[in-house]
């Protein structure tokens, strides 16, 4: 029997990764709560409340933080993994936000693994940003890259510790005296009391213990059953700390990759890997973007677009769909099938550009640079393209959006080489083109 024989993945249940191409704000959110209907199980995997999804149902608009996109479906259990970093405040008003509004949330767990974002991290976040000065990352200030970075140096404290609150006491009392250590003697900051800090977390503890639970039991089981399982990316590639704009990243990788590790899922459990792509580019925060057109194109991308940053407000660097940082994240990525979105956003442009390459100090290159200073230098390449100049929000067949459009997508399709399985052209689940369904 010939090796391919044994290749069973259009067979076997699909375990299916949604990962952010770009720089973030792909539209993983509406992507995820629609596949979400036919998954049994949606696993958050990187990240923590820096992230922002946006998915508008039949419950209304929301911008959900932490909380899987899968929340909507009743038979969908949901699970904050092990990678994630939690700001249990943030976690318990975005529960009681949906809650509130008519959303059942018995079904989320979170991982008793995950790390918990603590007071010193947040406060640590904005102090580093202000020494930075001009070198400032555009952190969301939400205490991700400090409470990731004690992860790595083994000066983190987990959810499932607040379920011991000696345990909790334990690890925080040392851990405290050294942050304030650094916050009066570094920063000139005043230092945090332990017994506050102690008294607030084990409250979050008592609120947060019905959904704390060892979640690889619960995810292990889900395989057995063969059921459909798919992991919610946040960020996007270009922020990754390997891969992305280093330092001009997130702290916690958004890869298809990060997805095995951020939940428990083996790598050889993933049976496709869906990278999102905006139909054109845009950067939330400091760092190089080649493609960044500052002033009128850009603008009316942004306007149309509404690319204001759903966790801070901040306005949205927008420009031409960069093709070079496409291949890029899908050679890293692997992805097997894309998800093209927002392509509505372009309707009203006569021409569009799509870079497919990079003019670095006088000669050509195909590739992503890993240093920033050579990606600041590189100007792009455009190939410019007839725009469509036709609403296409109501367009729900392929075939019926304009011969422009499509001739749009297969240029993307090309460039990434990945078919593009799925097309938004709307913020509602059902402004979507589904061209080849994943389950
Ligand atoms: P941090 O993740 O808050 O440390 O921010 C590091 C960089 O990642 C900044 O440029 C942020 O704007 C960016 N970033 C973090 N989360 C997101 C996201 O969900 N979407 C887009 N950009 C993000």
């Amino acid at each position: 029997m010939a090796l391919g024989d044994f290749d069973l993945r259009e067979e076997i249940m699909p375990v299916a990764a949604v990962i952010g191409a770009q720089w973030g704000d792909e539209g993983k959110g509406k992507i995820v709560d629609m596949l979400a209907e036919k998954a049994k199980m949606v696993i958050r995997f990187s990240g923590g409340d820096n992230a922002g999804h946006t998915v508008v149902n039949p419950y209304g608009q929301f911008g959900l933080h932490l909380v899987p996109s899968g929340i909507f479906y009743p038979q969908t259990t949901c699970i904050i993994g092990n990678g994630v970093v939690i700001n249990p405040e943030a976690l318990i008003s975005e529960i009681y936000m949906l809650n509130k509004r008519g959303v059942d949330t018995s079904t989320l767990f979170i991982s008793d693994r995950t790390h918990l974002i603590m007071p010193y991290h947040i406060l640590l976040d904005g102090l580093e940003e202000e020494a930075r000065g001009g070198k400032a990352l555009g952190t969301t200030r939400k205490g991700i890259g400090p409470t990731y970075a004690d992860k790595a140096a083994r000066l983190g404290i987990r959810t499932g510790d607040l379920m011991d609150k000696e345990i909790f006491m334990e690890r925080l009392r040392p851990i405290l005296n050294h942050k304030n250590l650094i916050l009066t003697k570094v920063y000139k900051a005043s230092p945090l009391s332990l017994d506050d800090v102690y008294a607030r977390y084990c409250q979050y503890g008592e609120r947060l213990a019905p959904y704390i639970r060892d979640t690889l039991t619960m995810i292990e089981e889900a395989l057995i059953r063969e059921e459909p399982i798919l992991l919610e990316g946040a960020q996007g590639t270009l922020l990754d700390p390997d891969f992305g704009t280093y330092p001009y990243v997130t702290s916690s990788s958004p890869l298809a990759g990060g997805g095995c590790l951020g939940s428990g899922l083996g790598p050889s459990r993933l049976t496709h890997i869906l990278g999102v792509f905006k139909a054109y580019g845009s950067r939330v925060g400091s760092g190089p973007m080649p493609t960044e057109l500052k002033e009128e194109i850009g603008n009316s991308i942004r306007e149309i677009g509404h690319e204001y940053g759903s966790t801070t407000g901040r306005p949205r660097r927008c420009g031409w769909f960069d093709g070079v940082a496409a291949r890029f994240s899908t050679s890293i990525n692997s992805f097997t099938t894309a998800a093209i979105t927002r392509l509505d956003v372009l309707d009203t442009f006569p021409q569009l550009k799509i870079c497919t390459g990079y003019k670095l100090d006088g000669a050509t290159i195909t590739h992503f640079p890993a240093s920033i200073s050579s990606l600041e230098r590189c100007q792009p390449i455009y190939e410019e393209v007839p725009g469509w100049q036709v609403p296409t929000s109501d367009i729900r067949q392929y075939e019926q959006l304009p011969a422009e459009a499509r001739q749009y997508v297969a240029r993307l399709e090309e460039i990434i080489s990945c078919p593009a399985s799925i097309i938004s052209v709307g913020m509602r689940r059902e402004q979507t083109i589904i061209r080849k369904p994943l389950f």
